[in-house]
């Protein structure tokens, strides 16, 4: 299923969305110029884990020269604190722990949906324009 989440114009760096979708919550993230889609619910107990803090890791190649590095992003639960990979889902907490369904987003043309979908389309509370880009969930 895909999913138009919003137009990319009004998706700023850094924001986050959350979707239903069939009645899976599912938050969509903007960081930098890269969209992830993982599932709103944490594996240890059921957490909102979308609403928790998107983390990079701090490295340094010298004392005093510390930088926060973006690869893997990690989001962490608001409840516990456990993480998981903000791309693949995977846990941070031990090789045996589940990790989180993620998803696919991608960005594709107004025209490129419309010519898929007969009809008007529209998702939620915008109209999809052609000469627009909107942030598409596969769900
Ligand atoms: S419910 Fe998410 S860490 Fe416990």
């Amino acid at each position: 299923m895909r999913v138009v989440v919003a137009p990319v114009s009004s998706f700023s760096d850094g924001e986050r969305r959350i979707v239903d979708v069939g009645g899976r919550s599912i938050g969509v993230f903007r960081v930098g110029e890269s969209f992830y889609g993982i599932r709103n619910r944490c594996p240890h107990q059921g957490g909102p884990l979308c609403l928790g803090h998107v983390l990079g890791d701090a490295v340094a190649d010298a004392p005093g020269q510390a930088a926060v590095v973006s690869d893997p992003l990690r989001i962490a639960c608001p409840w516990h604190g456990w993480e998981y990979d903000l791309d693949s889902g995977q846990s941070f907490m031990g090789a045996a722990m589940p990790g989180v369904r993620s998803y696919g987003v991608d960005l594709e043309p107004g025209g490129a949906l419309l010519e898929r979908v007969p009809g008007p389309y529209v998702a939620e509370t915008f109209e999809v324009r052609v000469e627009d880009e909107y942030v598409v969930l596969h769900a």
